[in-house]
């Protein structure tokens, strides 16, 4: 048998912050999925996926915004030391600072399983576009490959309601991500 892991939160948000990486996967195997995450800034879409999530805050404030059933938005606010459970299916978007932490736990997702994004216009909240990514390894980042894609494609970002334009928020230099 493999040895059990075990990991030192407060360790890898040191080795997240000196890096400038944005995620850190603990494991994923047997079923789950484990990652260390730093805010974005620039997130502003909602993902859906297949998998639950059990989002442990680590250090600083998350708004998880999510969107009901009849498309209303809400958002549940986590503090260091709070956790909580989100069903598969839920649109939702962390939105924490890059000197905040998150722990996240999800399963591993099954062959076909196809992660989602949407993003919705920020003047008058009509749906601008969707990417979608399979999580066959969390290591490849697919999370920032799909934000590029989005934001490197200015028809994309153009409300077709009220044409304001979502600003290019990758366009200003990054570290490694
Ligand atoms: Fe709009």
């Amino acid at each position: 048998m493999k040895q059990l892991p075990v990991v030192d939160l407060e360790a890898i948000t040191r080795e997240l912050a000196e890096s400038g990486m944005r995620v850190k996967v603990l494991w994923q195997e047997g079923g789950s999925l484990a990652f260390v995450a730093r805010g974005r800034e620039y997130r502003s879409e909602f993902h859906i996926n297949a998998s639950d999530e059990v989002t442990y805050m680590i250090k600083g404030r998350m708004d998880l915004h999510y969107r009901t059933p009849d498309g209303k938005e809400e958002i549940a606010v986590l503090h260091a030391g709070s956790t909580n459970w989100m069903p598969p299916g839920v649109p939702h978007s962390p939105r924490f600072p890059p000197d905040a932490f998150a722990l996240i736990v999800e399963r591993e997702r099954q062959a076909g399983e196809i992660d989602k994004f949407h993003w919705y216009c920020q003047s008058c909240g009509t749906f601008l576009h969707e990417e979608t990514f399979v999580v066959s390894d969390y290591r490849a980042d697919p999370v920032s490959q799909a934000y590029r894609r989005f934001f490197d494609n200015e028809q994309a970002r153009t409300c077709k309601t009220c044409g304001t334009v979502m600003p290019n928020a990758m366009a200003a230099p990054q570290t490694a991500s």
